[in-house]
């Protein structure tokens, strides 16, 4: 099996597995990434913003032409309890593409790389894609390395503790620069409809169409906000219900505005994580707050729903991350056709990807769905058909020898 190497990793006894980022599951990853990349005979190196690199032909700090490198990749960490196929299938695809590759004797005629991106999910630290909107520069790095996770470890002490230095955070030009493209093989996530352009068109996910591997369309605009609500805390058992101040009620009637506005808007959001403080059953809570993860084609929408849910509560939302609508590259996407052979599927993106980053950054960017038969993810039940993964691979093979040739 494609992932067997990896499956175990990290196991969380809530289902899945957990591979937060800086946190052990992930630097055994880490590990695993470089002794696959040295296996293959690759130069390894961790950039200064904890992403990891593997080359083939001259690495980052050699003298290659800018804009030469074609790289492809994908990140190691999964978000809490989730599946095991998001992010590794990308990068476990990428070494098995450069190995058959390897064992034909076929050699790049320009620098080719293996990347994987730090903290994609924002699981541990809250930012999505925080290792490669660090390296394009759109985030700040004081702002990124003051991030806390749940015990309140910083990301700087988090990345101190796994041995790299803080130090190095922030906008890497000189790496981007050296970038020419960058592919990223992904699973499929949702079983989105395509577009009535393609053959396939209408059909719900590569499952509906009947096809193992897809193209990437465009990523929704998507965002993440953070609310915070005041309660004043108090005894349960001695305080009038007409006297209370009880945040906790709030955040429950901001939880059901979240979910009537999306449906009134035709938009996704969620409300997958609340913090309640302090947590004592017997008493009212001082604070609570809530998360509000919401996506959809229509960017105005997204925010309107925001603009709601702050109306109805009467607080201000935080945002803690937006993403803009993300097209991909044409020329490149067609390259990637091509080199698969046929009339490849394309297919919107509900969720978000580094790809979609170095997109915005101008990197030319495309990615590849591998079919996901339940369009599940994020969640223990994510698979992948090994038929479908061993598919992905192929594909991944004949982009690289397309592209880095
Ligand atoms: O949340 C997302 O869309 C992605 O899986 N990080
Ligand atoms: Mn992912
Ligand atoms: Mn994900």
């Amino acid at each position: 099996m494609l992932l067997s190497e990896l499956s175990g990793v990290g196991r969380d006894p809530a289902g899945g597995v957990t591979r937060f980022a800086w946190a052990a599951a992930e630097l055994e990853l880490r590990s695993w990434f470089s002794a696959r990349a040295a296996g293959l005979g690759l130069d390894v190196e961790t950039d200064g913003n904890g992403n990891l690199w593997a080359w083939w032909g001259q690495s980052a700090s050699g003298a290659s032409l800018p804009g030469t490198a074609f790289v492809v990749g994908s990140h190691l960490d999964s978000v809490r309890s989730g599946g095991e196929w998001d992010g590794p299938l990308g990068l476990v695809s990428a070494f098995a593409a450069v190995s058959s590759l390897r064992d034909s004797g076929w050699t790049p005629t320009r620098p080719l790389a293996i990347v994987a991106f730090a903290e994609e999910e924002g699981g541990r630290f809250g930012l999505a894609c925080l290792g490669s909107r660090l390296l394009t520069g759109a985030v700040e790095p004081a702002h990124a390395l003051g991030l806390v996770d749940d015990s309140g470890v910083t990301l700087a002490a988090a990345m101190t503790a796994a041995g790299h230095d803080p130090s190095g955070v922030g906008a890497d030009p000189a790496r981007l620069a050296k970038i020419g493209a960058f592919v990223e093989l992904h699973i499929e996530q949702g079983r989105m409809p395509l577009p009535e352009s393609s053959t396939t068109g209408g059909a719900r996910g590569l499952a509906g169409a009947g096809r193992p591997i897809g193209v990437a369309r465009e990523i929704w605009p998507h965002g993440r906000w953070r609310i915070d609500l005041a309660g004043v805390p108090d005894h349960a058992g001695t305080t009038a219900l007409a006297d209370r101040v009880d945040p906790v009620l709030a955040m429950a009637e901001g939880i059901v505005e979240v979910r009537r506005a999306a449906s009134e808007l035709g938009i996704l959001a969620t409300v997958g994580r609340v913090r309640v403080l302090p947590g004592a059953v017997n008493a009212i809570a001082s604070s609570a707050s809530l998360w509000v993860d919401a996506r959809g084609q229509d960017s105005d929408r997204v925010r309107e729903l925001v603009a709601l849910v702050e109306r109805r509560l009467g607080v201000a939302a935080a945002l803690e991350s937006w993403t803009d609508v993300t097209r991909f590259d044409a020329a490149l996407t067609a390259d990637v056709a091509a080199a698969i052979g046929g009339e490849v599927p394309s297919l919107p993106s509900g969720a978000g990807h580094d790809a979609g980053v170095l997109s915005l950054a101008g990197i030319p960017t495309a990615m590849l769905f591998v079919r996901n038969p339940t369009g599940v993810s994020h969640s223990p039940e994510e698979r992948a058909e090994e038929a479908d993964a061993v598919a992905g691979v192929a594909a991944l093979t004949a982009v690289v020898r397309r592209m880095a040739s």
